[in-house]
């Protein structure tokens, strides 16, 4: 029989239970996950978000409890009254923060009951992660998930104290809007009353914040969902969401410093950790030439070198035509991996293959020197400038590769991440910030043929780089910035364009007609006329920010209802064909799969 609440209230959670809390009689509810049977007693583990109590049934302090427990399996959803006594001597647990007390139960009753759940919520990682996405309501059970959840609803709330404690509004913006691709793709929504028409899901605030600036709603915030219809990976989800802020009368500094605050007060409230302010800060070019990518994990060395100077000239052919061409060579000294297997080293040129790279070339230092395939090809000159260059010595390894600009960094910069993972190299308690600057505002895509904004379309060139817009476009830097945390991408922002002028030019140099220009962002280019102030803003990836404060290897383990790669709710099973009918009230037909 399922009992009734009647009069019962909870007075405490389980898992705040404490030797302060001996004597008292208290109520909890929450769900059996674990029973044991002594014999005589019968020990549960009741269990809520807040964590786990003992609660203990004796027959001779009540035989009705006792029955009843004996009926107890896991997950049913129990309520008890009980008194809180002291642990026996040597029963105390001390990995429980309730683990020196225990609840001798008086009253009991079985709320709910459960079926035996298809699988334990002790075994963590053996559980493969699609069985758990489709009993999400048992998943998110786990302390780990709940724990996660939990951290994720504080920082919501530090962050909305700390930004209307700094003059912010928290202001809401449109989910239906028009569909102005701003990089990814866009997710749309038919519109029934405008046959044929549709709506677009924001793939972020942008244009709608900036028009709060321009309307004088000067220090905008939302906590944000945002939609994009990009491949997803461990980082990336198709709805995620921001910490979307814009602030007018400002230039990156204030920016910086107002943002700056935030992160450290959530550290600080969060995680009780001091970041040290100002965090350092680093131009995209140093980024790219140091690290090969624009988000560099600073927590271990392994820095890039430069060496195209130096092989120029050499024997070895693959280098010098390489740097003949405009190309040029660079590499990364694998401390103390001179000890690498050959099948080791292939893995690592498979590696770097994926991101482009023609090959991997290696060099052991050895007792005896460079012990390697290419070693023949280079002078004794040659060889010491290279080792002076990459500060080597015995036993470290040495790996170079040689191509156009972007296929060395990114092979390189990447394989640097892989070869820290190897090493063992990324410590998860450790914390390190770097601002990213001075990103350049277009870059060329090769695929379309075309100049892209590197950020998006509305960031302000440089005022001193204004005349490469239109010359040099390539040369030309931004007024954007990034958050950078442990190699993660977990903030990007940027001065806006506030001329109208500056902005039909931004758009003619993206390819965009000024018929196009109008059509996709005439109503942008219109605002912009009418007394615009200077402003700026930034949007923080709040789930890349718990997966890191949380130590997740995923963003799905700090996401509620997560999708997976493949973009679906294996819970609920979107997405989903609908019926015919209500594909005709919208005016579709689809062409099926
Ligand atoms: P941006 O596109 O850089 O900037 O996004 C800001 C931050 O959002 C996070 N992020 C994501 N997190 C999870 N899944 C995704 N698919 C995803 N895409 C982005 C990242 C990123 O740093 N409107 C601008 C901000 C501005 O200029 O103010 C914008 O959206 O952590
Ligand atoms: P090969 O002359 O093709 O036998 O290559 C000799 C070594 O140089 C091998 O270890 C290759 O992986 C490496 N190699 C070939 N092309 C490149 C390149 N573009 N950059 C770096 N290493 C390369």
């Amino acid at each position: 029989m399922i009992d009734f609440l009647g009069d019962w209230k909870r007075t405490h959670y389980c898992g705040t239970l404490t030797a302060d809390d001996t004597g008292k009689e208290v109520v909890l509810m929450g769900w059996a996950h674990r029973r044991r049977d002594h014999g005589g007693l019968i020990f549960v583990d009741l269990r809520d978000r807040e964590g786990l109590a003992q609660i203990v049934f004796d027959p001779d302090n009540s035989a009705e409890a006792h029955h009843k427990a004996e009926t107890i399996r896991n997950e049913y959803v129990v309520a008890v009254k009980g008194k809180v006594i002291p642990r026996p001597e040597g029963t105390v647990n001390t990995n429980l923060r309730t683990g020196a007390v225990e609840i001798l139960v008086s009253a009991c009753k079985i709320l709910s009951r459960s079926k035996a759940l298809p699988f334990t919520l002790d075994d963590y990682v053996d559980v493969a992660e699609n069985l758990r996405l489709k009993h999400r309501y048992l998943d998110l059970r786990r302390p780990v998930l709940q724990d996660n959840l939990i951290l994720r609803s504080k920082v919501a709330q530090v962050t909305r104290q700390y930004l209307t404690g700094n003059g912010f509004l928290e202001l809401e913006t449109p989910f239906l809007t028009k569909s102005t691709p701003e990089g990814a793709r866009d997710f749309l929504v038919p519109s029934r009353i405008n046959r044929g028409e549709f709506y677009a899901l924001p793939q972020s605030p942008q244009l709608f914040k900036q028009i709060l600036m321009i309307s004088g709603f000067d220090r905008y915030f939302q906590i944000v969902r945002c939609f994009r219809d990009e491949d997803l990976r461990a980082d990336r989800q198709p709805e995620f969401t921001q910490i979307d802020c814009e602030m007018s009368f400002i230039d990156r500094e204030d920016i910086i410093t107002v943002m700056e605050g935030l992160i450290a007060r959530i550290f600080a409230d969060v995680k009780d950790m001091s970041i040290s302010l100002p965090i350092k800060r680093m131009t995209y070019a140093e980024s790219i030439s140091r690290f090969g990518v624009d988000n560099p994990d600073l927590r271990f060395g392994l820095e890039l070198v430069e060496l195209s100077d130096i092989v120029k000239g050499s024997g070895f052919k693959v280098f010098a035509d390489v740097v003949a061409g405009g190309g040029i060579v660079k590499g990364l000294n694998a401390k103390g991996c001179g000890g690498m297997s050959r099948k080791e080293i292939d893995d690592l040129t498979e590696f770097v293959k994926i991101y482009g790279a023609k090959g991997l070339a290696y060099v052991k230092v050895t007792e005896d020197g460079w012990q390697s395939p290419i070693t023949k090809f280079f002078t004794d000159e040659e060889i010491s400038a290279m080792t002076k260059t990459f500060a080597a010595e015995q036993g470290d390894l040495l790996l170079f590769v040689a191509d156009k600009p972007k296929v060395v960094n990114d092979s390189l910069g990447k394989l640097r991440n892989q070869l820290a993972k190897i090493l063992g190299l990324l410590d998860k308690n450790t914390f390190n910030f770097v601002w990213i600057t001075d990103f350049p505002l277009l870059e060329w895509d090769e695929e379309e043929k075309r100049w892209a904004a590197v950020h998006h379309p509305f960031t302000a060139p440089m005022d001193e780089d204004l005349e490469y817009v239109e010359n040099d476009p390539g040369r030309c830097r931004a007024k954007a910035y990034d958050l950078v945390l442990n190699g993660n991408e977990i903030g990007g922002g940027s001065i806006r364009i506030h001329q109208e002028k500056v902005q039909s030019l931004m758009f003619k140099m993206l390819g965009l007609s000024e018929e196009d220009a109008k059509a996709k962002f005439g109503f942008l280019l219109d605002a912009l006329e009418y007394g615009t102030p200077p402003h700026g803003g930034i949007a923080f990836g709040l789930d890349r920010l718990i997966m890191l404060l949380t130590g997740s290897d995923s963003i799905r383990d700090v996401i509620a209802f997560p999708k997976t790669q493949k973009g679906a709710c294996l819970m609920s099973e979107a997405p989903s064909p609908v019926d015919l009918k209500q594909l005709r009230e919208l005016g579709l037909k689809t062409t099926g799969k």
